[in-house]
């Protein structure tokens, strides 16, 4: 009874030694593969982080190009607005001159009222259509025909040559608008 009492202690102590042996050498085992796994996982990562960060990149460098764009249009069109806006100043600007400065539709009339009359309306010599608020492209394009010698309505052409032999084309222009508006 002694010696199985003995023996079994023994037995005991060999196997708790065994255990703890092994059981040692499993976590050594587990530690040293996490060891030789950590860094590829680190690996994984770095090349996770590196590819995002060249697609963010990308897409920065895309998104800037089309602001890029989109802002050199923005200011094309601008600058050509801009410069609608000063020709079209300049073309009022013209004209405001040459009216303020051109010849005088109504003095150039006056010569033409005594047959005319002072307001258009009479039909020279009994001849003539009305000549008041006829469109002033019309008046021009007759002026001008008479001043040619090719227009000759009821015959009195020639006459009428006479009254506008003298006048510029800017005279015409002129008289026409006045004429037109009377
Ligand atoms: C001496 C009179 C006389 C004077 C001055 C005169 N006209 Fe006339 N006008 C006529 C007669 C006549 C006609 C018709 C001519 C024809 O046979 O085509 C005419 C025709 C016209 C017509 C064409 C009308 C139409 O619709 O057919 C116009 C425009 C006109 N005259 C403008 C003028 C202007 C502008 C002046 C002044 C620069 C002027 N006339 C001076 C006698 C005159």
């Amino acid at each position: 009874m002694k010696k199985l009492t003995v023996l079994s202690i023994v037995a005991a102590s060999l196997l708790l030694v065994g255990c703890g042996e092994s059981s040692t050498g499993a976590e050594a085992k587990a530690a040293a593969e996490t060891k030789v796994e950590a860094p590829a996982a680190v690996e994984k990562t770095k090349e996770a982080v590196a590819e995002k960060a060249t697609e963010v990149k990308e897409a920065v460098a895309e998104k800037a190009a089309a602001a890029t764009a989109a802002v050199a249009a923005t200011a094309t069109a601008a600058v050509e607005k801009t410069k609608e806006a000063a020709s079209a100043v300049a073309d009022k600007a013209t004209e405001a001159v040459a009216a303020a400065t051109g010849p005088d539709g109504k003095a150039l009339f006056a010569k033409c009222a005594g047959c005319h009359g002072a307001d258009g309306k009479t039909a020279a010599l009994g001849k003539s259509a009305v000549i008041a608020g006829q469109a002033a492209a019309d008046l021009e394009t007759k002026i001008h025909g008479y001043k040619a010698g090719t227009l000759n309505t009821a015959g009195m052409g020639a006459l009428m040559k006479g009254q506008v032999a003298a006048y510029s084309d800017a005279d015409i222009k002129a008289v026409a608008t006045y004429i037109s508006g009377l």
